[in-house]
């Protein structure tokens, strides 16, 4: 890449080609609050909030509202939109069969407390098979799975068609990580950056994500920390005690001039292979040039193979994605090498390794157990087991 005119630093550019912006400001903003007071107004579950702000601020670039029936068929079927253009998740939303809007209606779009923040003209409005859906993206119709039985839990009927924001949804937590696509994509140019890897993460940051992170900012400029910070699934640590996590580590470990930490506000759909790719879609519209995918990415229990989420890029067309991914083994740290490595790297034994799963770690939590420091930072560690003793709530159980 090269420096363009103006001196300015040549970015990836968004999917699609432009990054997408659907915030009014200043009159027109106003005009659509006014009219969206008297429109009827479709309540928004926090899934499909999330939805609606990453959509606003252009991370869903190229789409601008939510998915029509061509794109949705094409998007579940073939992981295209009807353009052509590369997309792996349904973005829809879905209403009950008894909300009574109509085809061509404009409807406010609103948050549970009732707020209305954006405007939709409802282009289409179609049935949708959810079993089909939940085979072709999750790959499962088991109702356990719970990307699917988030599918299962939404409205039968879909509204799709153009969306108009006046207003983002409002967040007291983490402000100063709140990051949209443009402000990021500024940081990085302040920076002269030129390569960004992104790194997506629903989980307490431990060595192993340290050390891909590590690897992969040996290549390029800089690094995005991007923690997903929406609905996530019952059991997993919740994102302020992640962050806390995040806010540690990279006091302690990591060139500040290097790193950007900033959070995802989307939700997890558990869509291992069809999620990497949206999920390394989106850092690309953050302006990442370069995407991490370590072992079984965005996966949950069995669903899906410990590389399946790798594979899956190569089903694109070379550049069809705009972002190259940077795929890693199984990555531990070997006692017999006294560092961290893969079976690429290292020739030891398993039982030399230190391997310990999602769920063996809460459990040591929860029992008040220290994860070894090969495995955790003791400053990480410490922030987890403080939020274990703190958190007494079953909402906020870990
Ligand atoms: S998730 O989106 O994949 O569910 P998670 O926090 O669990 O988030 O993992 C973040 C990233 O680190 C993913 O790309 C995942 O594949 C990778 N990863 C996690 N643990 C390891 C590991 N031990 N070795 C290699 N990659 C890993
Ligand atoms: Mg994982």
């Amino acid at each position: 890449m090269s420096a363009g005119e103006n001196n300015q630093i040549e970015t990836n550019p968004a999917h699609g080609g432009r990054l997408i912006d659907l915030l009014a400001i200043g009159a027109e903003a106003d005009e659509l609050r006014a009219k969206a007071e008297d429109l009827t107004a479709v309540t928004l579950s926090e899934r499909a909030l999330s939805d609606l702000e990453l959509l606003t601020v252009g991370g869903y670039s190229p789409l601008e509202g939510f998915m029509t029936e061509a794109d949705y068929r094409a998007v579940v079927s073939d992981m295209h939109l009807a353009s052509g253009v590369a997309w792996s998740m349904p973005i829809k939303l879905a209403i009950s069969e008894d909300v009574s809007v109509e085809e061509g209606d404009e409807v406010a779009l609103a948050d549970e407390a009732g707020r209305r923040l954006a405007v939709l003209k409802i282009e289409e409005k179609f049935g949708y098979d959810k079993r089909e859906e939940a085979r072709n993206v999750y790959r499962t119709e088991d109702e356990e799975h719970p990307g699917v039985a988030a599918v299962y839990a939404d409205g039968d009927v879909l509204i799709g068609g153009q969306v108009r924001a006046f207003e983002l949804p409002g967040h007291d937590d983490f402000p100063e990580h709140r990051l949209t696509p443009a402000q990021a994509r500024a940081e990085f140019a302040a920076r002269g950056w030129r390569t960004i890897v992104g790194f997506q993460t629903r989980n307490p940051v431990h060595r192993a994500h340290e050390y891909i992170q590590k690897c992969a900012l040996e290549i390029v400029d800089g690094l995005l920390l991007h923690p997903l910070v929406g609905a996530t699934k019952a059991g997993d640590i919740p994102a302020d005690v992640r962050m806390r996590c995040y806010e540690v580590l990279l006091d302690a470990y990591y060139p500040k001039d290097k790193v950007v930490l900033a959070v995802n506000p989307a939700a997890m759909r558990y869509a291992g292979p069809r999620e990497a790719i949206f999920h390394a879609q989106v850092r690309k519209n953050y302006g990442c040039t370069h995407f991490i995918v370590g072992r079984d990415h965005a996966g949950v229990g069995k669903y899906y193979g410990t590389f399946d989420a790798q594979q899956i890029f190569d089903e694109f067309k070379p550049g069809e994605l705009g972002i190259t991914p940077l795929k890693f083994e199984h990555t531990f740290y070997c006692k017999k090498c006294d560092e961290m490595g893969s079976v690429k790297t290292c020739p030891h034994s398993p039982e030399d390794r230190v391997t310990l799963s999602g769920t063996e770690v809460r459990d040591m939590l929860k029992g008040g157990i220290t994860p070894p420091p090969e495995f955790s930072r003791p400053e990480v560690a410490q922030v987890l087991i403080d939020a274990m003793q703190e958190r007494v709530t079953p909402k906020h159980a870990i």
